[in-house]
């Protein structure tokens, strides 16, 4: 079984396709870490993230990259959705991507082209999604926790202009599959929202 998540910054899709890989026994992959990871090489070495084919240089970072906590910092996803317009970057990680869904046990992935180009034979596909007000409210409260100074205005500015970036782009925009089933969690708490997404899942099946 694949399970493709998708759907905008800070919209829980990382807690649900965690939650639903534990429940059905299947393999978990972040994509977003992947790109995440580009941004974060891009800086090791001193590229300019704007610049297509001296980012895809950064594709080639090592795999001891991907467990650094930074990688989950704020900075690091604006530097990630900089790097993830280009096409030959999104070339680079394809395989790898198309790989992980293909394990002979099945697999969830969660980024925001997996229903669309990534797996788009999926067995399930979910669009998961909440207002901006709720993602900025989640978001800041995160970070606040994490002890980080942040304004609830910064954090939704920044959301908005990430959305755009993603929805806008070219290559592989954010964009709702078709057959994908939306799971909007504006008003769900964590649990709620992946007992959600788990009777979506078994209603498909
Ligand atoms: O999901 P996360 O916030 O970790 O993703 C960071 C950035 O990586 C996103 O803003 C998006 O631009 C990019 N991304 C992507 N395709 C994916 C996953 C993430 O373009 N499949």
């Amino acid at each position: 079984m694949v399970i493709a998540v998708d759907g905008p910054t800070a919209s829980g899709k990382g807690t649900i396709a965690r939650g639903l890989a534990k429940h059905y026994g299947l393999a978990h992959l972040d994509t977003g870490l992947l790109y995440r990871a580009v941004g974060m090489q891009a800086r090791m070495m001193g590229i300019d993230p704007d610049d297509p084919l001296a980012a895809v240089e950064a594709t080639g970072f090592p795999d001891s990259l991907l467990k650094d906590p930074e990688l989950r910092g704020e900075n690091v996803g604006a530097l990630a959705s900089r790097v993830s317009v280009h096409k030959r970057v999104r070339a680079a990680l394809l395989e790898r991507q198309r790989e992980f869904a293909a394990r002979p046990g099945g697999a969830v992935l969660d980024g925001r082209d997996i229903g669309t180009v990534i797996a788009p034979d999926a067995d399930v596909k979910l669009f998961v999604t909440a207002s901006v007000e709720a993602r900025a409210q989640r978001r800041h409260a995160e970070m606040v926790r994490r002890g980080q100074d942040v304004t609830l205005d910064a954090i939704r500015e920044d959301l908005i202009a990430r959305d755009a970036r993603d929805r806008n782009r070219a290559e592989a925009p954010l964009v709702e599959a078709p057959d994908a089933v939306t799971l909007d969690n504006s008003n769900l708490n964590a649990a709620q929202s992946l007992a959600e997404a788990i009777r979506i899942v078994d209603d498909l099946l």
